[in-house]
């Protein structure tokens, strides 16, 4: 038997112009991009991720010379926010990357998998939303579908 996934996502033309994404979060996301560690990589990406209080968690990301050891921008963010808002629940997650020759860049798959058990840990899921300074944002409602028969341990 054949199945199939679908997976559902938005794109956000113009949001520059329109309120779709917060101007402050925007303002945020852009500079902090400044201040990412990526000295090896040159390629800075910043994160903010949204409570539902409205608390408002950053992250940049932050590389190390023994690679595996740094970590993304978002990983930075959603943990952090967990760790400062243990029983609160995520509203937004925003990721905006410093290049803009095409989409947004999407998480890689160790994020994805950080950002999908996050999600685990509330009843709603949040919104991800995609940026780069030129191009349409993604966005998507949950995480879930980003990546298809995730790993989870056994209840
Ligand atoms: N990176 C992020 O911080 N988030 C992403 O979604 C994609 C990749 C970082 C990891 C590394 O510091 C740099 O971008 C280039 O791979």
């Amino acid at each position: 038997m054949k199945h199939q996934i679908t997976l559902h996502y938005r794109t956000y033309e113009n949001w520059r112009e329109n309120s779709v994404i917060p101007k402050e979060i925007a303002e945020r996301l852009e500079a902090l991009l400044n201040t990412a560690h990526a000295p090896y990589s040159n390629y800075p990406v910043s994160s903010v991720v949204l409570m539902e209080s409205g608390a408002m968690i950053v992250g940049t990301n932050q590389e190390n010379a023994a690679f595996p050891s740094g970590l993304c921008a978002e990983r930075v963010a959603v943990l952090a926010a967990k760790a400062a808002h243990p029983n609160e629940a995520i509203e937004t997650v925003y990721i905006m990357t410093g290049e803009s020759e095409r989409e947004p860049a999407a998480p890689c798959g160790s994020c994805r998998q950080v950002l999908h058990e996050t999600e685990l840990r509330q009843t709603k899921p949040f919104e991800l939303i995609l940026l780069n300074k030129t191009h349409n944002a993604l966005a998507f409602t949950g995480v879930k579908g980003l990546l298809p028969f995730s790993f989870t341990l056994p209840r």
